[in-house]
């Protein structure tokens, strides 16, 4: 967000966000902190009273009404300092109200995005990690500066009417400083929040560094390597670069506001040296010489709270438009309203071109591809072929630049991705173990069948888990994560092996029995070969009768596909059936050959380079 109304409208937006987060509660905040704003000047009132009574000239002070005073005096003050708790209560409900009511939304709205694209971009990384802080602050901070400001307001309200009965010029002398203040923090404001802008990489980049220090999956490779001192270094840097960036605007900011400090020092000076001077003249009394004083100090102070939170206020708003730029942002990849039916003819890939980035290397270059409903698809390529590439196609992560794919004839832009989603089931080569039971990591797979037994046993039966759970003192409710202890006991969880952790992101994709389609991603890189071979037999069956996609650099794995597709260069460069393709003189037949030549002792791929022959 640009132009110079930016911050007015992040301020209006932060302010109607607070209203419907936490309006009743910031109405009554409001209403305490105005009485209790008024305290301080009724009891100098009341002060003055006393010492006007006491050192009234020729006339003898009636004790009982001074003491009666007094104790008002005392009295007022003490409550104006309860019912100011009790409005300190109110606010900060006020602020976990709002701060709820803005996670809420902000997370839902990152939900909201469909496609990969926005995670990918470290821009949009920084905004919304300044989003996260600013929708935790902003809002808070505007109530906050707006209750302050109001109290302060008061405050000072109350004491200008003493300070124009003393001395009139009084008044303006001190406006001018304020005036001057304000100015000064909206400047310093501006420079923090650009900042904390700027910094906000640089962070995350120190974060990330924090990270690779003390996650668990990450020690084993640090320690061995000895990587600790090299990312350690690479921390401490960062944070010094953003430390320096910050010293830098904290320098200045401190220089404008100590000279503002100064200049309200001497006009409070000049003040008190008038007023005392017009006492010895006998123009005013004692009493309204305390009454001065008070003065002065309050609306000075009152000043600096109200120059001080429109610094904090003006910062957060600044920061507040990050929140805002996250929640309209304009939707990368727009949704379509069509519900796909259930899969009848296939998939088609027609003249499919992709890639990452508009400046990138093309991934894919016209990819023609049929997956026939029903039949089962083995896709093979070598490394970075863009095999992947194809699977978040077909989930829709992301829409080719050119070339359509269509479900049943209709193009996949067509549909609502999460209506298109719904149909599909896949095991990602990148999986995710989450840090969560066992039961729950392959309930997710179907989340309205989370805690269903008998779907997730039979799902990890399938991926040939379930004697490894069963080895398992909680079986299915051991919890996967060595950062938290079970919600039962201080008992800390396990982690799973390589391959229990790759059937298990397979069961949970099972776990989809009604999917249209299956998309496995390199299901058994990780696996025995018992276990590969069980997964392949009962895959075999699951898939039979299923539309599905395998990708696997076990061709043998390949042999029971219905159609075997060959992926290079970006194109399709071989298809035909597992016997067709071995036949044939093209790579699926070289690479067949290169895999049953390593199975063989005396295989070249096996001989040691200068080990003994
Ligand atoms: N998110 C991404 N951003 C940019 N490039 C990517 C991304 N994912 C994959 N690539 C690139 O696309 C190419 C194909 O990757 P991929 O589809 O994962 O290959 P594979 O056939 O091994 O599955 C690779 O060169 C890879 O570097
Ligand atoms: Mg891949």
């Amino acid at each position: 967000m640009t132009g110079r109304l930016a911050p007015l409208r992040a301020a209006r937006a932060a302010l109607s966000l607070g209203r419907r987060a936490a309006g009743g509660l910031a109405v009554a905040a409001f209403a305490l902190t105005m009485v209790s704003g008024t305290a301080p000047a009724l009891a100098g009132w009341l002060v003055k009273k006393v010492i006007d009574d006491l050192t009234r000239p020729g006339g003898a002070p009636d004790p009982g009404r001074a003491v009666w005073l007094g104790v008002a005096s005392a009295a007022v003050a003490g409550g104006g300092l309860v019912v100011g708790y009790a409005g300190g209560l109110l606010a900060t409900r006020m602020q976990n109200a709002v701060t709820l009511h803005v996670q809420e939304r902000l997370y839902a709205r990152i939900n909201g995005f469909a496609g990969l694209h926005r995670f990918e971009d470290p821009a949009f990384a920084d905004r919304l990690r300044l989003a996260e802080d600013a929708a935790t602050d902003a809002p808070a901070m505007l109530a906050e500066f707006t209750l302050a400001v109001v109290r302060s307001v008061v405050g000072i309200a109350s004491f200008v009417a003493v300070l124009h009965a003393v001395w009139p010029p009084m008044n303006a002398l001190l406006a001018i400083v304020a005036v001057t203040a304000v100015a000064v923090q909206l400047t310093v404001a501006r420079r923090e929040s650009e900042m904390i802008q700027a910094n906000t990489a640089t962070q995350r980049r120190q974060l990330m560094y924090r990270r690779l220090l003390t996650d668990h999956a990450v020690a084993k490779e640090v320690r061995v390597f000895g990587l600790g001192d090299f990312f350690r270094v690479r921390m401490l840097g960062a944070l010094r670069r953003a430390n320096q960036a910050e010293a830098g605007v904290r320098t200045r900011a401190a220089v404008l506001q100590s000279g503002m400090a100064a200049a309200g020092a001497v006009v409070a000076a000049i003040g008190i040296g008038v007023v005392i001077a017009r006492a010895i003249r006998g123009d005013v009394t004692a009493g309204d010489v305390t009454l001065f004083l008070t003065a002065v100090a309050a609306v000075q102070s009152a000043t600096l709270t109200i120059v001080g939170q429109v610094q904090a206020a003006a910062r957060s708003t600044r920061l507040f438009a990050s929140y805002l730029d996250v929640m309209e942002a304009p939707e990368a990849m727009p949704d379509g309203v069509g519900v796909p039916g259930p899969l009848r003819t296939g998939i088609v890939l027609e003249d499919v071109w992709f890639r990452y980035d508009h400046s990138g290397p093309w991934i894919l270059k016209g990819v023609d591809l049929t997956i026939p409903a029903g039949r089962s698809l083995g896709l093979v390529g070598r490394n970075g072929a863009g095999k992947s590439t194809i699977v978040k196609l077909l989930c829709r992560f992301y829409d080719p630049q050119r070339g359509r794919i269509l479900w049943d004839g209709v193009d996949l832009r067509a549909y609502s991705v999460a209506d298109l989603r719904r149909r599909i089931a896949t095991a990602f080569q990148d999986f995710q173990v989450y840090d969560l039971t066992i039961a729950e990591n392959i309930g997710v797979g179907a989340l309205d069948r989370l805690g269903d037994r008998t779907a997730y046993a039979r799902a990890a039966a399938l991926a040939g888990l379930d004697g490894d759970v069963a080895a398992l003192p909680r079986r299915y409710e051991t919890l996967l994560s060595r950062a938290f202890f079970h919600d039962d006991a201080e008992e800390a969880g396990v982690s799973l092996s390589g391959g229990q952790n790759q059937r298990l992101a397979l069961a949970r994709t099972l776990m989809r029995e009604d999917a249209d389609l299956i998309i496995l991603d390199e299901p058994s890189s990780g696996l025995d070969p018992q276990a590969e071979h069980h997964v392949y037999a009962t895959l075999g069956e699951y898939r039979s009768g299923r539309t599905s996609v395998l990708i696997s650099h076990r061709l043998g794995a390949m042999r029971g596909a219905d159609l075997i597709v060959v992926l290079a260069d970006g194109v399709v460069v071989e298809r035909g059936t597992h016997e067709e393709l071995v036949a044939g003189a093209g790579v699926y037949a070289g690479l067949y050959a290169l895999q049953a030549a390593s199975y063989r002792e005396d295989s070249p791929a096996h001989a040691v380079p200068g080990g003994p022959r």
